[in-house]
């Protein structure tokens, strides 16, 4: 979906009342949808600039995809799942990439992904696979991309969340529970580093979630 007013509401100084007001001057070259779309999009608080998706990421189990799904109804913005989008382009599940191409073909084609999606232009939700945001060249793309947001999810969590999940290749491992706060420990650090807004999850609802993320996005 091209968003309608990017060039109206390019400029992240205005205020929301301007965007609107920016935005019913160039209303008349859009179609009914699009114009809801953006009011919608102005009353959930996203200021509609140039790349302005918002991007989920966080560690497997964290509720990127579940909550990408209710953000992108809530803001009547199209979603884009990373891994969703390698698997259609592969053919396969993460799982067989992993299997058939090894993890490291599996990183390039993430990467390929976001150069895809910002070629593309356009705002969406973005939700992304857990082990996405370790390449440096791929924090720099998200970072272009729009609002990054960390959801933060401790290891009791994950392993409850996980618990007989078999479609994590790198959950396959004698001890998931030590994987998880291993690479939890490793990750976290540039999962903040990536993120311009940091939410906890553990022990909230869906709706909670979503509106720590909207007051600061
Ligand atoms: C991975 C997370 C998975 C998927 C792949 C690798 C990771 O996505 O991209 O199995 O490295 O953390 P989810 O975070 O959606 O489970």
């Amino acid at each position: 979906m091209a968003v309608p007013c990017r060039e109206a509401a390019s400029d992240a100084q205005v205020s929301a009342p301007g965007i609107v007001y920016d935005v019913c001057k160039n209303a008349a070259d859009m179609g009914t949808d699009e114009i809801l779309q953006v009011i919608a999009a102005i009353r959930g608080g996203v200021l509609m600039k140039e790349n302005g998706s918002i991007i989920l990421t966080g560690f497997m189990g964290s509720g990127k995809s579940s909550l990408g799904v209710r953000l992108s109804y809530r803001m009547k913005l199209p979603l884009l799942d990373t891994d969703k989008w390698i698997e259609k382009e592969q053919g396969c599940s993460v799982a067989e990439i992993f299997a058939r191409d090894g993890e490291e073909a599996f990183r390039k084609m993430e990467t390929q992904a976001l150069w895809t999606i910002l070629n593309m232009g356009g705002v969406r939700i973005i939700s992304t696979g857990g082990g996405l945001p370790m390449r440096e060249e791929n924090r720099a793309l998200l970072a272009q991309l729009g609002s990054v947001v960390f959801l933060r999810v401790k290891p009791e969590t994950v392993c409850e969340r996980l618990k007989g999940d078999t479609t994590r290749p790198l959950l396959r491992k004698e001890d998931p529970e030590g994987e998880i706060r291993r690479l939890l420990t490793v990750r976290n650090p540039l999962y903040e580093e990536a993120a311009m807004v940091t939410v906890d999850v553990d022990g909230k609802d869906y709706e909670q979630i979503m509106e720590e993320i909207l007051r600061q996005v």
